[in-house]
C-alpha cells in the first residue's frame, strides 16, 4: 500500500515539476478532447474557448486579436499581491526587508481601508504569515468578503503580509543568486530565526509601534513557535500569537501526500544534490495555465484537482469551493527549497527539532549526535490556537499535545465542523463565521485599549 502511494505521489510531483515541459503535451490532449466535444456539440462556447486557447498556447506565435478577445483566462490570476489589493480598491504597498544573511524579502502591506482610513486613531499592526509553498497572496485571493487581510484592514488594522525566502517574491539577495546552490540552503529554521525577526523588526521600525499582532497559518505558525523559543528578544514585540492549523511535531499526520514525501525524502535529497536543483515546485505560468485548463468549473478533470488537494490536506466537500481552484493554483505552489521539504518530512518522523544532517555533521554543527529539539515550553507568547478535527496535515492529536505543552495558552479550539481540514482555514466557504469572526474579535480586544 505504502509503495503504491509513494509511486502515485512521485508521479504527481514529477508531473508538476516538469509541467513547464509537459504542459504542451497535456494541452495537446485537451485540444483533442475539446475537438471531439465540439464535434458532438458545435455550440459549446466553453469547449470552443478552450480549443482556441490550447491551440494558441501550443503555437509559438503571439496572439491574434481574435484569440485575445476570446481569452477565457481570468486576469486576476496574473496579478501580484499589490495588484490584487488595488484591484479590490484598497491601498497597497510593497516593502523590501533585508535579513542578516542578505536575503531581500518582498513583503506587502495594506495600510488601511477606505472605511477606516480617515480615522485619526493609530492602526495596530498585524503580520499575517503564509503556509509552506505559498505567499502573501494566500491572505488575499478569496477577496474582500472572505480574505482575512481585507477583513482586518476593514476593522482598522495595518496589515503586513510576510513572505519568506525562496518564494515568488523573495528571490533576491545582496550577493547570492537563485542560481547558486547556497541560495537554497535553508529550511523553516532560517525562516524562523532570520526572515521573521527581520520582518518584525522592520514593521516595528516602520510603524513606530513597539507591539505587533501575529497570525500564522500552518508553516506560518511553525516559524513563530521556533522564533519565540529561539529569539525571545524579538518575540517580546508580539502582543498575541494566533495559530491556525498549528504545525510543529507532525508525528500523527495522516496526509497521504506528506507520508509518501517523508518516505521519499532521502531519494529526493540525493536527486536534488545530483542535479543541482534545490528549488522545489516554483510557481510557473505553465502551472497557472494548467490550473485554469484542468481545474476550472466545467473542466472534466476538476475532480482530479480536488482529489490531489484532498490527498494533501484532507477532504471537506461541503466547505470546498471548487470555483476557487484556479485561483489557488495560480499562486500555490510558489517554491521553496528541497531542504525545507526534507525538514518537514523529518518533523513527521522525528518530531519538532532542528534539521538532521546525519550523525557526523550534527556533531560538527550542534555538538551533539542528534539535532537539538525546539522547546515549545519556552514560548511565553499569549497564544490562541485553532485546529481542525479532519486536518490530515496538522492532526488534532498533535495540536492538543502542543496546547498542553505551551505555557501561555489563551484558547485552544477545535473548529466547530467535524470535517474541518487544513486548507479550510483559508479556503472554506464558512471560514468567516466558523473562525475569523472570533479571531478578529479577540485581536481587537487585545489591540485596542479600552478608552477611559
Ligand atoms: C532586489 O532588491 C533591490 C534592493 O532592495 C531592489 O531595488 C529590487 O527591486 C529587488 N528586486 C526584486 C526583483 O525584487
Ligand atoms: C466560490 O468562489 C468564487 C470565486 O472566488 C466566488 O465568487 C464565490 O462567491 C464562492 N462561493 C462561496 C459559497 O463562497
Amino acid at each position: 500500500m505504502d509503495n503504491y502511494l509513494i509511486l502515485v505521489f512521485l508521479i504527481v510531483i514529477a508531473t508538476l515539476c516538469w509541467m513547464a515541459g509537459v504542459v504542451k503535451v497535456l494541452l495537446a490532449v485537451v485540444l483533442l478532447g475539446t475537438a471531439v466535444s465540439l464535434a458532438a456539440d458545435p455550440k459549446s462556447d466553453l469547449a470552443a474557448d478552450r480549443l482556441m486557447w490550447s491551440a494558441y498556447l501550443l503555437s509559438k506565435e503571439g496572439p491574434t486579436a481574435d484569440l485575445t478577445r476570446r481569452r477565457p483566462f481570468n486576469p486576476l490570476l496574473d496579478l501580484d499581491p499589490v495588484g490584487l489589493i488595488q484591484h479590490y480598491g484598497y491601498p497597497a504597498e510593497r516593502h523590501h526587508v533585508t535579513t542578516d544573511d542578505g536575503y531581500i524579502l518582498g513583503i506587502h502591506r495594506i495600510p488601511g481601508s477606505g472605511s477606516s482610513q480617515r480615522e485619526a486613531v493609530r492602526r495596530p499592526a498585524v503580520i499575517l504569515a503564509h503556509p509552506l509553498l505559498s505567499t502573501s497572496a494566500e491572505w488575499l485571493v478569496a477577496g474582500p468578503e472572505k480574505a482575512l487581510a481585507f477583513l482586518l484592514a476593514d476593522e482598522g488594522f495595518d496589515v503586513w503580509l510576510l513572505n519568506v525566502r525562496g518564494n515568488t517574491y523573495c528571490l533576491n539577495h545582496t550577493t547570492l543568486s537563485p542560481h547558486d546552490d547556497a541560495f537554497w540552503d535553508f529550511s523553516f529554521h532560517e525562516h524562523a530565526v532570520l526572515d521573521l525577526p527581520a520582518t518584525i523588526q522592520y514593521v516595528v521600525r516602520e510603524t513606530g509601534q513597539q507591539q505587533v499582532q501575529y497570525v500564522g497559518f500552518s508553516m506560518g505558525t511553525t516559524i513563530m513557535f521556533v522564533m519565540a523559543s529561539e529569539r525571545p528578544d524579538v518575540a517580546k514585540h508580539v502582543t498575541m500569537f494566533t495559530a491556525l492549523g498549528p504545525a510543529t511535531a507532525l508525528v500523527h499526520s495522516r496526509s497521504y501526500a506528506w507520508r509518501a514525501l517523508a518516505h521519499a525524502s532521502g531519494a529526493l535529497k540525493r536527486m536534488s544534490r545530483m542535479l543541482h536543483t534545490h528549488r522545489f515546485l516554483p510557481s510557473t505560468a505553465a502551472l497557472r495555465t494548467a490550473g485554469e485548463v484542468f481545474c476550472s468549473d466545467g473542466s472534466i478533470t476538476q475532480s482530479l484537482c480536488v482529489g490531489l488537494i484532498a490527498a494533501l490536506a484532507g477532504r471537506n466537500d461541503a466547505q470546498f469551493n471548487k470555483t476557487m481552484l484556479p485561483y489557488i493554483i495560480s499562486r500555490t505552489p510558489s517554491g521553496t527549497s528541497f531542504k525545507n521539504i526534507d525538514h518537514f518530512a523529518q518533523s513527521l518522523k522525528q518530531g519538532f527539532q532542528q534539521y538532521d544532517y546525519g550523525h557526523a555533521e550534527n556533531l560538527r554543527r550542534y555538538g551533539s549526535a542528534a539535532p537539538p529539539k525546539y522547546n515549545v515550553g519556552n514560548v511565553n507568547l499569549p497564544t490562541r490556537l485553532y485546529y481542525g478535527m479532519n486536518d490530515h496535515l496538522a492532526d488534532w492529536t498533535d495540536a492538543q499535545k502542543l496546547c498542553s505543552e505551551l505555557p501561555n495558552v489563551l484558547s485552544c479550539d477545535a473548529v466547530k465542523d467535524p470535517l474541518w481540514t487544513h486548507l479550510d482555514f483559508v479556503w472554506a466557504k464558512d471560514v468567516v463565521p466558523l473562525v475569523y469572526n472570533k479571531l478578529i474579535a479577540d485581536l481587537k480586544e487585545s489591540s485596542f485599549p479600552v478608552r477611559t
